[in-house]
């Protein structure tokens, strides 16, 4: 099972998805939690040159499905063992900070995205929705995404997204304190463990 966490920079999902990967391993289920772009030595390597430069969007586009390329290698054996992976940013997280952020067109996104996962696709996914003034509020440093126009245009794309997909996509209001935000998140999965 593929459980997804995204979000607006500063949304909190780091925190949630770390939570819900110590909950679900004490309760002895086979876990794993990885980050994008990261989660494999190259992949690290790709985020390291992806915070370093100031990079065309095509670039940036490119360098964030090649880190997925490499995670998948990684994701689909533990999925097809039936483990439970949770994933700090996604797919979605290209379509909206590329997609919608960046201008870049959605159908050529939505194609990269099947050819470097070659179908795989979360069960669920926990978008945790917030204004962008709080979010950047939040942030201890500068991302390369912290300018609120951008990020308002992001957040409007993760809700288009959620409003496509209801069945897979669970919005949550972030603005909530960590435990109200981690309890939904457990309410919603429960039974399914
Ligand atoms: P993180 O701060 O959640 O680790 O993500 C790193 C940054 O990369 C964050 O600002 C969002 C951005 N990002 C994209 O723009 N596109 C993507 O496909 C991914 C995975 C992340």
């Amino acid at each position: 099972m593929l459980i997804t966490f995204e979000g607006i920079d500063g949304s909190g999902k780091t925190t949630q998805s770390r939570r819900l990967f110590e909950f679900l391993k004490e309760r002895g289920v086979k876990v794993h939690l990885f980050r994008e772009p990261g989660g494999t030595e190259a992949g690290d390597k790709i985020r390291e040159l992806l915070m370093s430069f100031e990079l065309d969007p095509k670039t940036e586009l490119l360098l964030f499905e090649a880190s997925r390329a490499e995670l998948m290698k990684v994701v689909r054996p533990l999925l097809e063992r039936g483990e439970v992976v949770i994933l700090d940013r996604f797919t979605d997280s290209t379509l909206a900070y590329q997609g919608y952020g960046r201008g870049l067109d959605l159908d050529l996104i939505r194609r990269l995205n099947d050819l470097v996962t070659g179908g795989i696709k979360p069960e669920v996914t926990f978008l945790l929705d917030l204004e962008p003034s709080v979010a950047l509020k939040r942030l201890k440093e500068k991302t390369r995404f912290d300018d609120p126009k951008l990020l308002e245009r992001v957040r409007d794309g993760y809700r288009e997204i959620a409003k496509a997909e209801p069945e897979r996509v669970f919005l949550i209001d972030a603005s909530r304190s960590e435990e109200e935000v981690f309890s939904d998140i457990v309410s919603f999965l429960e039974g399914k463990f």
